[in-house]
């Protein structure tokens, strides 16, 4: 099934498909000419006159756009536009409470940023310094990123809905010595106690000698003397101007901590000048945005799509973009169309998980909003199945709506594989091509290359200006994880197919890493999580497919000898881990395992636990190399039927 480019997209668009392809024959003849014409797109303080500098290889490992070039990019988001647009809508915030709603123009948000930047640098925070952000989706969080960012800060995001566990253990990795915080958070009518959070989790934290605290909800939390200040007064005394930074295009813009498939995660480091340029350059064509349309994507801050979608890429476009702070089923699951009515949205961007929640509630709730605004609709961080796709494009988007199905990771910045809505035919299910200068390979296990309608490992060739430039502190790791697999090339860790149109379906990770509800894990923290409980021996984690979650999380629990299991602990375990990492990461399914299946250097073969929770049994594969063949005939036995 394909939908044909609707011909006023055509007319419309920044890139039409005979652009899309005039532009792919540009950066190939001339790519430095390319990336400093898109370059352009910003302001620099110094135009940057070297562009691309990179090595794949081994022993000249390195990657470095736009290097002698200066910008802040506060300043691009926020400066650049007051002589013309002071007074147009940078932020419209929806509360969690369908009462409480609020436009911020750019002239204003230039003023709060200016004042949060003041405070933080009379808190001693310096260019360099890493602060860490840990707010619900209110304005604040936006201003936060922005502050920082204009100081020179590398600021840390870390989502609300970790556990103060997982939330000191990223203050430790990268030496936060600030926290910017709100007394609590709002989601679904439900108070999420982000400062108790803080507190607790502070406690393994010395570093930090400063907490700003937000008020949010007013709740009297407990502050320590000395060390946490509330942020509202300091606001009300601090100037409203400060000069930004001048920074290097590859000076640090922000850590990003995101799961892999080993050991703890990794703090994803991008820097200024090309994660800018890669954001603000994909937003732009992906979303054909341009100034004054109002444009929702629905992400939390917490993620990468928060930055590059709801801040960045849109402020550095001077968009109005919606920061929303609820969920799509409260009050009601037509909130998500409500808002859209309410603020006139016309470009609106959403992950698969949300969308197959609410297609469960039927149409009805969506057939009482008008959504006659809208115009393009998007969707983001896993696959979308075609009957997602299809539901959203007829019932939400009445069939008038383009959908880009953008395909990118927390380590590509931005989009790379995505439809552009006056060029590309859409599949449902594809995400269809990537964009110009965006070198697909996909090679089998060994690292052949694969040509043509194929299936295989989805690698990139060439680097773009916002790939990430290393693992923070940890630079052997970030060549380890993406570049060692298949020499000079980066692995995206995700296998996809490629059809006979040379259309892009991504089937999913290919490594120990999940994609719950859009929530990326890797199945070795919630094993560690497990492990952690006193009546757990040892534990094997893998992902199911699930109707809404796209994927579920199913553990294999062995537990210590004089344990017993029951439902009680079942329970407890599932609390455990959601106390551990957070509630994203509870458990669909504890299955008690005696016994793992092992191969005899004791490795878990984790092919057949998959199969297993699969519910694929007839296709367990060979399992005489196991050490004890007789678990398999256990866990086949005692599975979790769904
Ligand atoms: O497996 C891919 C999936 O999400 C992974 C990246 O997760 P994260 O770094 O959290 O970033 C999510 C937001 C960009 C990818 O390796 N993924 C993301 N977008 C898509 C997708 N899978 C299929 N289709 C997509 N559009």
């Amino acid at each position: 099934m394909v939908f044909p480019v609707p011909e006023a997209w055509a007319e419309r668009a920044h890139m039409d498909a005979a652009g899309y392809e005039a532009a792919w024959k540009r950066v190939q003849a001339d790519p430095e000419g390319f990336w400093k014409e898109v370059a352009g797109r910003l302001d620099w303080i110094k135009a940057p006159t070297k562009i691309k500098d990179v090595s794949y290889a081994k022993e000249d490992f390195h990657i470095r756009w736009f290097e002698d070039g200066v910008l802040n990019v506060s300043a691009n988001c926020l400066d650049r536009h007051l002589p013309t647009r002071a007074d147009d809508v940078a932020f419209i915030w929806e509360g969690d409470n369908p009462a409480q709603s609020r436009k911020i123009t750019y002239r204003e948000a230039h003023e709060e940023v200016c004042r949060m930047a003041n405070v933080l640098k009379s808190r001693g925070v310096a260019k360099g310094d890493r602060v860490t952000i840990y707010l619900p989706m209110i304005p604040e969080a936006a201003y936060a990123m922005l502050a920082c960012a204009r100081i020179g800060a590398v600021h840390s995001v870390v989502f609300g809905g970790f556990s103060p566990d997982s939330l000191a253990g990223r203050i430790q990795d990268c030496d936060s010595r600030l926290v910017i915080t709100a007394d609590e958070g709002l989601r679904g009518g439900k108070v999420v106690p982000l400062m108790r959070n803080v507190a607790a989790a502070l406690e393994d934290c010395p570093g930090v000698d400063t907490v700003l605290v937000v008020s949010r909800t007013g709740a009297d939390v407990p502050m320590k003397a000395g060390r946490d200040i509330p942020y509202g007064p300091e606001r009300a005394a601090a100037g409203v101007d400060c000069a930004p930074e001048p920074m290097n295009a590859e000076d640090p813009l922000f850590i990003l901590y995101t799961s892999g498939s080993t050991g703890k995660p990794k703090g994803v480091l991008h820097t200024t000048g090309g994660y800018a340029v890669w954001a603000s350059w994909t937003h732009e064509l992906v979303f054909d945005y341009r100034p004054g349309e109002i444009y929702w994507c629905t992400a939390d801050v917490g993620w990468v799509t928060g930055h590059s979608y709801i801040v960045y890429g849109p402020l550095a476009n001077a968009a109005t973009s919606v920061i929303f702070e609820g969920v799509p089923n409260y009050p009601t699951s037509s909130r998500f169309w409500e808002v859209i009515d309410k603020h006139q949205v016309e470009i609106f961007y959403t992950a698969p998980t949300a969308l197959r929640a609410l297609m469960r509630e039927g149409e009805a709730p969506v057939q009482r909003t008008s959504r006659k605004s809208l115009r393009l609709l998007g969707s983001v961080g896993e696959p979308i199945n075609p009957e997602a796709w299809l539901w959203y494009h007829r019932v939400v988007g009445e069939g008038r709506c383009p959908i880009v199905d953008t395909w990118w990771q927390t380590e590509t910045g931005a989009c790379l594989v995505s439809p552009l809505p006056g060029a590309t035919a859409l599949k449902p299910g594809s995400a269809t091509k990537p964009l110009p200068g965006v070198y697909l390979q996909l090679v089998d296990a060994e690292g052949k290359v694969l040509d043509g309608a194929t299936s295989g490992n989805l690698c990139i060739t060439d680097s773009w200006p916002g790939q990430m430039r290393t693992v923070y502190g940890d630079h052997q790791r970030f060549f380890d994880t993406y570049f060692s697999t298949y020499p000079g090339k980066y692995f995206t860790g995700d296998g996809c197919r490629r059809d006979e149109d040379g259309y892009y379906w991504i089937t999913g990770r290919v490594d120990d890493v999940i994609n719950v509800s859009g929530h990326r894990m890797g199945t070795a923290e919630i094993e560690s999580a497990l492990v952690g409980h006193h009546d757990v021996a040892e534990a094997a984690v893998v992902g199911f497919p699930h109707d809404i979650k796209g994927q579920g999380i199913y553990a294999y629990v062995t537990l210590k000898a004089d344990v017993q299991p029951t439902e009680n602990l079942r329970k407890d375990l599932v609390l455990w881990v959601r106390q551990e990492i957070g509630p994203f990461a509870a458990p669909d399914a504890i299955q008690w395992a005696p016994g793992l299946p092992k191969t005899r250097s004791g490795k878990i073969m984790r092919r057949i636990l998959r199969k297993v929770a699969e519910n694929d049994l007839g296709n367990l594969g060979d399992t005489s190399t196991l050490a004890d063949p007789a678990v398999v005939d256990d866990l086949v036995k005692n599975r979790i039927g769904r």
